[in-house]
């Protein structure tokens, strides 16, 4: 099964929203910033910040035969070259396939490429086991645990932080002139 990357385009919202079928599950993939039911409005919110030529944010769609298949996001910050990879989901129709590495291969790529940016991180509930096995394949290496740091319903959820540093990626695939080789 090969999964090709795009953007994420506006028509795409009503397939993602349907992928998180209770507040625990939109929580666990985008936060606790996030209101159940995902509505078409957070998400219009949120594309409206890939627009410009600094976006806040990237937004990406993963592809299998034409179908929605994927969907990650990096929040950049231009300043610090860094950006947070954020909001990963596999459509429920497609998981146990190990889509997700290939997927976020491109999007590590993609974000490597740019040579404004030296540093990707991301955060993770410590208990999902599929998204943390997926990121220390990718070459992401932990850093730390914030404890206790989400409040979900009447439990609390530890937050772990991973990093990828462009130095680390270059170690593992050289780079020439920004762009992967
Ligand atoms: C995390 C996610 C993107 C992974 O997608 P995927 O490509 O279908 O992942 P897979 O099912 O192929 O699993 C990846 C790895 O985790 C393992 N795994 C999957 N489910 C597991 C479970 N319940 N317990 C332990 N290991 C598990 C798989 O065996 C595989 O490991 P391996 O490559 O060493 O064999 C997907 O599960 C998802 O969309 N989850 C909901 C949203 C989410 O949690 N996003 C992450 C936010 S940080």
């Amino acid at each position: 099964m090969q999964i090709s990357l795009r953007s994420f385009l506006p028509q795409d919202a009503a397939q993602l929203s349907a992928w998180f079928p209770s507040a625990e599950a939109l929580t666990q993939w985008g936060g606790s910033g996030l209101s159940f039911p995902l509505d078409a409005a957070q998400i219009t919110e949120m594309h409206a910040s890939t627009l410009g030529d600094a976006p806040a944010r990237w937004m990406f769609a993963g592809v299998v035969d034409g179908d929605l298949a994927g969907h990650a996001q990096v929040a950049l910050d231009w300043d610090n070259g860094v950006g947070r990879l954020s909001r990963v989901a596999i459509n429920p129709r497609f998981r146990g396939h190990g889509l997700a590495q290939p997927f976020l291969q491109r999007i590590i790529e993609r974000f490597f490429a740019d040579v404004h940016f030296e540093r990707l991180e991301l955060n993770v509930y410590t208990f999902n086991t599929a998204a943390i096995r997926t990121y220390l394949k990718l070459g992401f290496i932990e850093e730390g645990v914030r404890r206790s740091s989400a409040r979900v319903g009447d439990i609390r959820w530890d937050t772990a932080l991973y990093g990828m540093l462009r130095s680390d990626l270059a170690a593992k695939r050289p780079f020439q002139n920004g762009s992967p080789t």
